[in-house]
C-alpha cells in the first residue's frame, strides 16, 4: 500500500512540546511592557484568548485524526497538540495570576469567545471549524514572526514575560502549517479558509480591544487619551506591530498559498541559539 503524502512541511523540520516554566507572577502586577499601560494590556488581552481558543485549534484538528494516513503529518499532529495544550496550561496560570493581582473579572472577560464557540459547534460544519483554526493559526504566526524577527519587540519588557511570549512565538513558528495541511487533506476549499481569516481576523481584533478597554477601565485609564494614541501609533505607525503584518496576512488569499513558502526557521534558531 502506498502512503498519501499530506505533510508539506520542510524535509528537515522536528518539533515538540519543551514545558518550560516562567517565574511571572510578581510581574504580572505591574505594566510590565516598558511601563505603558496599552502595551502591556494589548498582550495581556490577548494571553486571555489563549485557553479557550488553543482547545478550540486542538479540538478541530483531532477531529480529523482519522483522516490522517500520512505517518509524518500524524506525528506532527501529535505535536503540535502537545505545544498548544502547554500553552494553554502556562497562559491559563498566567490569566488566573493577573485577574487576581489586578482584579480582572476572568468570567467577564471569557464571556464573548466562549459563546463564539458555541455558535461555532452548533452553526459550524467540522470543516468550517477547522478553516477557522487554520485562519487563527496563520494569525498567530504572522504576528509571532513580527514579535521574534523584529530587533527590541520585546525591549523594555519584563525578561520573564518576554522569555514566555518568545517561547510560544517559536512554537507557534514551528507547527504554524499543521492545521493548514490536515485542512487541505480533508478537501479544505480556498474560499473555506479566506472567509475564515476575515471573519477570525475581525473577531480577533473585537476581542482583543474589548479585553483592553475591560483592563484600561479597571486602572482608570479607558479615556486617557494619551494611552489611546501611544497605542494607535504602537499598533500601525511605529513600529506598527499590526501594520507589519499585512503583507503576510494578504499572502493567505493567494490560491496556492502555504505557511511554509515563507521558511522563517531562523527565528527557531536564533531563539534556540540565545537558549541557557
Ligand atoms: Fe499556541
Ligand atoms: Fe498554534
Amino acid at each position: 500500500m502506498t502512503v498519501k503524502t499530506q505533510s508539506n512541511s520542510p524535509a528537515d523540520l522536528e518539533f515538540g512540546p519543551r514545558r518550560p516554566s516562567f517565574d511571572i507572577d510578581a510581574a504580572l502586577a505591574a505594566d510590565w511592557h516598558g511601563g505603558s499601560a496599552f502595551k502591556t494590556a494589548w498582550f495581556n488581552a490577548m494571553s486571555m484568548l489563549f485557553p479557550l481558543g488553543e482547545k478550540f485549534f486542538i479540538d478541530s484538528v483531532v477531529h480529523y485524526l482519522d483522516d490522517i494516513d500520512d505517518p509524518r503529518l500524524a506525528a506532527e499532529v501529535s505535536a503540535f497538540r502537545a505545544q498548544e495544550a502547554s500553552h494553554r496550561m502556562q497562559h491559563q496560570r498566567y490569566n488566573e495570576t493577573l485577574c487576581e493581582l489586578r482584579g480582572y473579572d476572568l468570567d467577564r472577560i471569557e464571556k464573548n469567545e466562549r459563546e463564539r464557540i458555541k455558535w461555532a459547534y452548533r452553526e459550524l460544519s467540522a470543516r468550517r471549524r477547522l478553516a477557522g483554526t487554520v485562519a487563527s493559526e496563520h494569525l498567530t504566526a504572522i504576528m509571532a514572526n513580527d514579535m521574534l524577527s523584529r530587533k527590541g519587540a520585546l525591549d523594555g519588557a519584563n525578561p520573564d514575560i518576554a522569555s514566555l511570549w518568545r517561547w510560544h512565538g517559536v512554537e507557534e513558528t514551528e507547527h504554524k502549517a499543521v492545521a493548514f495541511d490536515v485542512f487541505l487533506a480533508v478537501g479544505g476549499t480556498v474560499s473555506e479558509r479566506r472567509q475564515a481569516l476575515v471573519l477570525n481576523t475581525f473577531f480577533f481584533m473585537k476581542d482583543t480591544l474589548r479585553n483592553v478597554c475591560i483592563m484600561l477601565q479597571q486602572e482608570g485609564k479607558l479615556w486617557s487619551p494619551r494611552e489611546w494614541a501611544s497605542g494607535f501609533k504602537y499598533l500601525w505607525i511605529y513600529p506598527g506591530t499590526l501594520r507589519r503584518c499585512i503583507p503576510a496576512w494578504l499572502r493567505f488569499l493567494k490560491k496556492d498559498f502555504h505557511p511554509w513558502q515563507d521558511d522563517n526557521r531562523a527565528v527557531v534558531a536564533d531563539w534556540e541559539s540565545e537558549q541557557p
